[in-house]
Parts: C-alpha cells; sequence; structure tokens
C-alpha cells in the first residue's frame, strides 16, 4: 500500500461548530453572534450556540474519538474564548478549556492538531474594522502569544488559519457567511493583505515561543483541477487551471500561496486585478518578509474539484460532468481524483510536505430503526478519495496524514444544522451520538494503514 507507516489519520472539527456555549464562563462573543441573528442568513435561523456543546461534553468526544482509533484531532481554538474582547485581557476559564482538552487527548495517545482560527473572529475587534484594519496583524499575534504560552507544553502541531478563501470571499464579497459583508474587490484584496501578515506573524510567535519544537502549517482551500485524460496537454491544462488567476475574485490557491511560500503576489493575479479597476493593497516596508515566514508542511482542504482538458490553445477548459453525476447531499459533486491532482500539483509547487487538513462528505443520514446509522455513501466517497490519494503519494507527492471532515454532525455555516458532515451522528435535540458505520469502517482504514481501501 501506499501510505507510508507513519502516515497520520485523524478527523477535523472546528470551535464554533462544535462547541456551543459561547458566551458561557467568560467567552466574549464572535461575529457569529450577530451574523445567525440576522434574519435569513442561516438556514432555519440556526446559531452554534448549541451545538454539539462538546465544551461540555469533550471527554466523551475524546472517548469516542479513541473507538474510532483516531491517531491526530484536529480542532480550533475560539479566540474569543480566550481573549472575550480579542485583545487585552485573557479569559483564563477559556483558556482552561483546552487546556482540558488538550491533556484528554494526550491520555487517549490522540496527537493535538490545533488551529488558531477558525472563522469566529472576535466581535469586539470587527467593530474596529476587523481584517481591513492594519492593526489586525497585531491583534492576531498577541492572540497566539497567548495560545501558544499557554498549550505549546503540550501542543507540537500548529496551523494558523483555516481557509482564507472562504471568509475573504463568502464572509466580505458575498455576505454568505460572517461577517456578512459585501465589500468591493480592492477591500477584499486589503483583509487578505492583512490575514497574509498575520499568518505570518503567527508562525513568528509559534516559532519563537513555542516550548516544544513546533511543525507549523496553515489550513487553506482554493481549487482543485484534475485533467480529462493523462495525456501531457491535459494534466498541463489541469495545472494551469488550478494554479492561474483568471477571475477578478479572491476564490484560488495562488493570491495565497504563493506570498505566503514564495514570497511575492503573482503576476497574473496583479494583472486581472488591476484590469478590473482595483488598487492593490499598499504592501509596507518588510510586509513581505513577515508573510512568507518559512512553513513545515502545507495543509489542504479538499471536497471536489473541476475536470479540465485542453483547449485548443492549450488552455484549461472546463470539462461539465455528465447529468446525474454522482453529488453529496450539498449538491457538490463526488470527484475522487481532486484527491490526486490536488495534493500533487500543490507539492510540485510548493515544495512542502502536504497534509489533507479536511475532506469529507455531506449526507442524509439518521438513527435507523436497527439504533444504527448507515451511510454507505459516506463510506464508498471516502474510499474511493483515499485511494487517490495513495495514487497521488505513489506519483511522488509527499502525503503525510489525512484528516476526516468531520468528528461529529455539527453546525455547517449558513446551512445551520441541515448539513451532516460526521463519523459520529448527533441528535441535536438530545445530544446524543451514534458511531455512523463509517466511523467504524474509518477504524478499520486506521488500523490497516489504509490496506483495507482495496479489498
Ligand atoms: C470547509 C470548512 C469547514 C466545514 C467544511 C464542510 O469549508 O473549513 O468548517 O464547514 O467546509
Amino acid at each position: 500500500m501506499p501510505f507510508p507507516e507513519r502516515f497520520l489519520w485523524g478527523g477535523a472539527t472546528s470551535s464554533y461548530q462544535i462547541e456551543g456555549n459561547v458566551e458561557t464562563d467568560g467567552a466574549g462573543p464572535s461575529i457569529f453572534e450577530p451574523f445567525c441573528r440576522r434574519p435569513g442568513a442561516v438556514f432555519g435561523g440556526h446559531s452554534g450556540s448549541v451545538a454539539c456543546d462538546h465544551y461540555r461534553r469533550f471527554a466523551g468526544d475524546v472517548g469516542l474519538m479513541g473507538q474510532i482509533g483516531l491517531r491526530a484531532y484536529r480542532f480550533s481554538v475560539s479566540w474569543p474564548r480566550v481573549i472575550p474582547g480579542g485583545v487585552g485581557r485573557v479569559n483564563e476559564s477559556g483558556l482552561a478549556f483546552y487546556d482540558r482538552l488538550v491533556d484528554a487527548l494526550l491520555g487517549a495517545g490522540i496527537q493535538p492538531w490545533l488551529t488558531l482560527y477558525h472563522w469566529d473572529f472576535p466581535q469586539a475587534l470587527q467593530t474596529q474594522g476587523g481584517w481591513l484594519n492594519r492593526d489586525s496583524a497585531d491583534w492576531f499575534a498577541e492572540y497566539a502569544g497567548v495560545v501558544v504560552d499557554r498549550l505549546s507544553d503540550r501542543v507540537q502541531h500548529w496551523m494558523t488559519i483555516n481557509e482564507p478563501q472562504v471568509y475573504i470571499k463568502f464572509g466580505h464579497a458575498d455576505a454568505k457567511i460572517a461577517p456578512g459583508l459585501r465589500l468591493s474587490l480592492e477591500e477584499q484584496l486589503l483583509a487578505c493583505h492583512n490575514t497574509l501578515r498575520a499568518h505570518g506573524r503567527a508562525v513568528q510567535v509559534i516559532r519563537a515561543r513555542a516550548k516544544r519544537s513546533p511543525t507549523v502549517g496553515w489550513a487553506v482551500v482554493g481549487r482543485t483541477d484534475f485533467p480529462a485524460s493523462e495525456s501531457e496537454a491535459d494534466v498541463e491544462a489541469a495545472r494551469r487551471g488550478m494554479m492561474e488567476i483568471r477571475e477578478p475574485d479572491l476564490w484560488n490557491n495562488t493570491w495565497y500561496a504563493d506570498p505566503v511560500i514564495q514570497g511575492t503576489y503573482p503576476e497574473d493575479g496583479l494583472r486581472v486585478y488591476r484590469a478590473a479597476g482595483a488598487s492593490l493593497p499598499t504592501v509596507g516596508a518588510g510586509d513581505m518578509e513577515v508573510i512568507s515566514q518559512r512553513l513545515d508542511f502545507y495543509g489542504v482542504n479538499i471536497y471536489d474539484g473541476r475536470c479540465i482538458r485542453s483547449g485548443a490553445d492549450g488552455s484549461p477548459e472546463v470539462v461539465p460532468f455528465p447529468s446525474g453525476h454522482p453529488q453529496n447531499a450539498f449538491r457538490w459533486f463526488v470527484t475522487p481524483p481532486a484527491l490526486r491532482w490536488g495534493p500533487r500539483f500543490l507539492h510540485e509547487r510548493y515544495q512542502l510536505p502536504i497534509y489533507i487538513t479536511e475532506n469529507g462528505f455531506a449526507g442524509l443520514d439518521w438513527v435507523a430503526t436497527d439504533g444504527g446509522v448507515h451511510d454507505p455513501q459516506r463510506i464508498d466517497y471516502t474510499r474511493r478519495y483515499l485511494l487517490e490519494l495513495g495514487r497521488a503519494i505513489t506519483d511522488g507527492a509527499d502525503v503525510r496524514g489525512y484528516f476526516h471532515w468531520s468528528l461529529l454532525d455539527n453546525f455547517e455555516w449558513a446551512e445551520g444544522y441541515s448539513q451532516r458532515f460526521g463519523l459520529i451522528h448527533v441528535d441535536f435535540a438530545t445530544q446524543k451520538r451514534t458511531l455512523k458505520d463509517s466511523a467504524h469502517w474509518y477504524r478499520g482504514v486506521i488500523e490497516s494503514n489504509g490496506r483495507t481501501l482495496s479489498s
């Protein structure tokens, strides 16, 4: 089997999506509190205020992770739980929660993989401009320092930010998630520039202050393209599709990753954004150096991809999926080759070890009369994707781990609780957890280091 001996098998969640208790024990509000109260913003008027009540039930949840046999668990820290006003006074009970969580994980033999920011920005700082304020990088560095000082004697694996593409585009342009803004391209570029500076500052803080030698990365998303065939022309077209900036929006890979890993904004992006009339953010002295701190790994979240063939002049052309092509409950297409070509192209361009920090399936799961939760589609989806990930490794991409999204059914942003991604079913009325068939299946994958995938 292609999976190397030390391949890391994990599961992932994020604070706002599972913790609930958003203003409990001194926590401050995040931008999702006012956002979820906006009429029509979230399916059914749902919010994360209760979610999976993980804040109180974490010990049981760690027990369930043990039952699945997870080797690693990716979670995020809620910034306003730790610093209610975003900067300044630290909320001891908020920090103590993460202490207990980390201790429980280590006690169960599960590596904690900590994301500093998974979208729950402190509301108190949003009123000061949020990511549009140049000080946001300092605010984030201060927060990172508090978390690092407290947890880095036990946490070694760090991710700075989750999917900036999503919160810049869907939060700052399309108003689909908090903070629910519709900003100009110019302002989106500014929010992005400050996000990248915040990322770099956090990397510096982690490296300077961690008590145990850290591994540092991020968890980004973007566009994944795979070739319609293995012909050189199609492969090159898919590579270009994935790495070129053609549209004047912030949904791409390279506007984020080139500055972070190569220290410069990509030329094509500069051209496209300028042509769209946006003046680019002022790059302060030293900004690019801050942004391009060395990373130990490239974390990427991949759910689906576009199929690309080489057009007449060799440029990328999208091949539409045939009618009836498999989809998840979200109507996202099921595209296993995304997990072969995505990591391959990213590894090729950025030369960093890759971790799949999220991949998973939204299904219409419920508890059956026999008490089980039967989710054959999630199993089949994951099997197909992991087989393709194995091919990426065989092809030479340095892929070191896979985190399934998600451990638990949870608050799926604008979709509220209507989309279930968990390996574990949650009855939101009673908080009862039930391991789905996929959780039992995943246990076998982990135990056999992927060998059961082809059986
Ligand atoms: C990703 C997010 C994660 C979850 C999955 C389904 O975009 O990082 O929080 O919502 O999608």
